[in-house]
Formats: C-alpha cells, structure tokens, sequence
C-alpha cells in the first residue's frame, strides 16, 4: 500500500536556533502528524565542506537531535536517523553518480555560489560537487514524495527528480512489462480500470496531458495497490517504463524570516543566534541588547518598526494587541525599546519552557537519543534495502541466484 513519504535532513551544525525552530522544525513537527515521516542527520553532507574538522560532527549531531526532539519530533511517529549509519545511502549514490552527467553537477546553482561564499575553504572536491547526487540517494532511497526543504534546497530537489527519470529511463525496462501492466490494471477493478486505460489513450493518442494528471490522481487515490503494481501503473501512463525511482516534490512552507541580535538573518556562524535553549537570563540579555531601529538613537526619537529587527520578532510571538501597542509606541516615541523587547522576553521564556524541560531529559541520559538513533536507524535501512533490492535488480547486480 502507499502512504504520503515525507523526508528532509539537516547537516549537524549543533544547537539549533530560533531560525531552524520555526524556519524548519515547527513544520516537521506537525508534518508528522499526518505523514510517514524520515529525519535525519547528513553527516556525510557535512564532510562535502568540512571535511578538515571532522572532530565536532558526532557531537554536533547529538546537539541537534536533542533540539529535534525537544521540538517535538516524536521518534514513535516519525523516524529519525543519522545518515552515515545507513550505508545504502553510499550505494545508490554510487550508483546515481554512473547516470550523472557531470554538466548536470557544476549547473546546479550552489555549487558555484557555495564555492565563493565559503572561499577560504578549497572547495574543488569531488565530493563536493558530488553533492547533489547524495542527497537525491537520500531522498530517493526511502521513495520519498514530498521533501519540506528552504528556497535554496529547489534546485537540487529539480536535480533529483531528474536522475529518478533518468535512471527510470535507463533501467526501469522490464522484459514482460507489459503483461505485468496489465495484470496490475485489473488489480484496479473494472470501472476504475477502464477510466485509466480511457485516459491513458487519451494522453498516449491525443497527448492529453489533462488525462494524464487525471490518470495521476486516480492511481494516488488508490490505496490497495502493492508498491510494484502502482509504479508499473504510474510507468505505464507515460510508456513502457516501470517507476523504480519515485520523484519527490519540494514541500515549500511559508515560514517567517528571523533576525539575529544584529538584524541579519540568523546564523551561528555570524555569532547572532538566538538558540532554542537559552536560559532565561542569557535569552533577557541578547534581547535586551537586539539592533533595533537606528534612527531611534534617544528615547524622545520616534522610530519605524518596519526598520526594526525586534518586530520581525514580535510579528511571530505577539498578538495584535501587543503588535498594535508596539507600533503606536515606537511611532509616537511613547514607549522605550526596552518596553518593547519585555513582552517579545516573555513569550520566548515561555515558549522555551517545554522545551529546556523535554530536552534535559536527553540530557541527562543521552542513552536514551543513542536509542531513539539506533531504533530509527533500523527503521530506516529496512525500507533502504527494499528500494536496493529493486535497484541492483533494475541494474543486473543481482546475485543472489549465483554467478554465471
Ligand atoms: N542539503 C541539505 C542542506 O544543506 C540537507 C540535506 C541533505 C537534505 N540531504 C537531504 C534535505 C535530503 C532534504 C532532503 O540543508
Ligand atoms: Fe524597534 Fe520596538 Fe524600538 Fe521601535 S520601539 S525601534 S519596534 S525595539
């Protein structure tokens, strides 16, 4: 049977901020409650540029996945794992890299950008450019649908729909792919069969690509297909190709922008994070010195929110009654911006409660996150190695019936 698959990952950069909180978690969060959801650690990825300073990933990693959890990722509904603990990761995007041409690598926009941002590094690595190709194994490996990732993630996203059709392409060729199409279109029952195999003309005779959408949809919807059945069904509307490899879509969520302390977007790596835990004193302290508008140098200068970091900060924690007092005050000159960070103080103290408190738990017994990794890591090479039995099948290497 199908179920929407959900998978995105993070390169272990340690303690997570307010930016990862709401830019990415909160949505991951609540993702789980309505798909199958795969998180997890890129470690690997972490080496494309860092493979001088090994040293800090594992405990990076560890910061990370506290944060995760001390989010709200639930390890009994969603899976989390570290990637380097799933070796078949490497084996498909060994694999992937034999149909990648390397044009396709150096066009990727990142690759180039990444290259002058970080030019104190060296950068002409393989592995580097090979990037891309990792993470389309990453997502790839588990048929993974949808893929909530930032505006700067879409084109590797493109890039790895591309390979799953390339590769589908190359070897999606089944020798009796035909009769098996068939046998998996009665398995659809009559009427339903019978629209399928209308539209499937449709688009096939006529190129009707509305009836290849609509063809689309009445397989999504169908639920009591096996997984070999609904590919063939999906190859079998475009040609006589099988789907080995699923496409993914990006999961583009709206997410508020957050300042750091210094008004420019929030990194670790610019010393101006505000992280998920912080303790109520640290927290008053970087808030309390936060950029705010520059034209208000005194107390008595009125100042432009829209100027102000901290109302980009208050647009997410404050209701309208506060935002409304915010702006009239700032305005007007009639509030300090010391009164104005107060209520902005409050509600992170109180949205971080639950949150020191489900992490010092980890804390305390790390035991329990090498757990939740193992048992996620074991969850996640189980549907691994089924999509590798189907690739290494797809590509001839499969040996299990002896050589020659
Ligand atoms: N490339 C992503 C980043 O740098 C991390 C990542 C690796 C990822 N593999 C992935 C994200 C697969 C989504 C899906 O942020
Ligand atoms: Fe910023 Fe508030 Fe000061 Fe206005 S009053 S400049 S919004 S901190």
């Amino acid at each position: 049977m199908f179920t929407d698959r959900v998978l995105s990952g993070m390169r272990p950069t340690g303690r997570m901020h307010l930016g990862h909180y709401h830019g990415a978690l909160k949505n991951w969060v609540r993702l789980q409650e309505i798909y199958d959801c795969y998180y997890f650690v890129a470690d690997w990825h972490a080496l494309t540029t860092h493979y001088e300073t090994p040293e800090q990933i594992a405990d990076s990693a560890f910061e990370m996945v506290v944060d995760w959890l001390a989010a709200g990722i639930n390890p009994d509904q969603s899976t989390v794992f570290v990637q380097s603990m799933v070796l078949e990761h490497a084996e498909l995007s060994l694999l992937l890299g034999m149909v990648t041409p390397v044009a396709w690598l150096e066009r990727v926009p990142t690759y180039k950008d990444q290259q002058q941002k970080l030019a104190d590094r060296d950068l002409s690595m393989y592995g580097f450019l090979g990037y891309p190709v990792m993470m389309s194994a990453d997502i790839l490996i588990y048929r993974a649908n949808m893929v909530p990732v930032g505006e700067d993630q879409v084109s590797h996203l493109e890039l790895t729909r591309e390979l799953a059709r390339r590769f589908n392409h190359f070897y999606g060729r089944e020798p009796d792919f035909e009769e098996k199409a068939q046998a998996a279109m009665k398995k659809l029952g009559s009427k339903k069969g019978k629209r399928y195999e209308e539209l499937r003309d449709a688009f096939q005779e006529r190129g009707d690509e509305q009836a290849l959408d609509a063809a689309k949809a009445l397989l999504e919807e169908t639920q009591n297909l096996s997984l070999g059945d609904r590919e063939r069904l999906f190859g079998y509307l475009e040609g006589a190709r099988r789907v080995i490899l699923v496409e993914p879509k990006p999961l583009l969520t709206e997410t508020p922008k957050v300042p750091g302390t210094d008004g420019q977007k929030m990194s670790k790596s610019y010393g101006n994070a505000i992280f998920m835990r912080e303790e109520p004193e640290t927290l008053t302290k970087k808030i309390r010195t936060m950029q705010t508008d520059p034209a208000r140098a005194r107390r008595s200068d009125p100042g432009n929110p829209e100027r102000c970091p901290v109302w980009s900060l208050h647009k997410i924690y404050s209701n309208a009654d506060t935002c409304g007092w915010v702006t009239k005050g700032c305005t007007t000159a009639g509030i300090g911006c010391l009164d104005c960070k107060q209520p902005l103080i409050d509600a992170i103290v109180v949205e971080q409660a639950p949150i020191l408190e489900r992490a010092q738990r980890y804390l305390d017994n790390p035991a329990l996150v090498r757990d939740i990794l193992t048992d996620g890591c074991d969850r996640a090479r189980k549907a691994a190695v089924e999509t590798m039995r189907d690739v290494r099948e797809a590509m001839g290497l499969s040996y299990d019936r002896g050589i020659g």
